[in-house]
């Protein structure tokens, strides 16, 4: 049984969440991990080669994670989509991924899968749950189901300023990307990564 754990992450707050993702994914009995970086833009690699900055390095050091392709979505059996906050909404990279699923959507091959959303913004109230909520409307017509974080999970009921939303695992990355996943954000993605792959093995035998 395939999970795929797929992002997107320019100053790597995402990347850490992807992480944690996939522990708690590889805690599930029977589940493989198979984790992906979203295809990125030239115009954006350019750009970053050019500036040769911080987002060089987490470019650089993502080249070992192969990009996803569409068979990765067709052969996976859930998906973690994780993907940082663009004015309250996914990254266009996130959305092009998706956007290029039409033959899995016209043969329903998604359908019955299960999936998570997770990201992060720079800000408190930068639009975590409008980013998850949003990300969940394609994967709802791709006819995926969708798997969540419950109250029940240790520090999802928290005050200060952090991440971890019913809707999804989430962090706040700080203006300037100062600020790094708390142990408690880590936490709740683990366990969102494992409750995918719980319900892939729970649905896949009714697909
Ligand atoms: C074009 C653009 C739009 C952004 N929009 C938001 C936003 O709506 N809310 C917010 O809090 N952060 C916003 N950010 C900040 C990113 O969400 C932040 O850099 C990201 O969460 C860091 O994740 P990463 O380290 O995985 O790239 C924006 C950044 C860019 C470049």
């Amino acid at each position: 049984m395939k999970i795929l754990v797929v992002y997107h992450s320019i100053y790597g707050h995402v990347q850490t969440l992807a992480k944690a993702v996939s522990e708690g994914v590889q805690e599930v009995p029977g589940a493989e991990l198979v984790l992906r970086r979203v295809h990125e833009f030239p115009e954006f690699v350019q750009h970053v080669e050019q500036e040769k900055g911080f987002s060089y390095q987490v470019y650089q050091g993502q080249q070992s994670i192969p990009e996803c392709t569409v068979n990765d979505l067709r052969e996976a059996d859930g998906v973690l989509f994780g993907s940082p906050t663009r004015y309250g909404n996914m990254t266009a990279q996130m959305k092009a991924l998706i956007d290029s699923t039409v033959e899995l959507w016209l043969k329903g091959e998604m359908e019955g899968k299960p999936a998570g959303v997770f990201t992060s913004t720079a800000s408190t109230h930068g639009g975590q749950e409008t980013t998850l909520l949003t990300m969940m409307v394609p994967l709802l017509h791709l006819g995926m189901v969708i798997v969540g974080v419950p109250y029940s999970t240790p520090g999802m009921i928290h005050t200060e300023a952090r991440g971890g939303t019913p809707y999804g695992a989430s962090t706040i990355a700080g203006a300037k990307g100062e600020l790094q996943p708390t142990p408690g954000d880590l936490a709740i993605a683990k366990v969102q990564g494992k409750r995918v792959a719980e319900a892939a093995l729970a649905l896949r035998s009714k697909r």
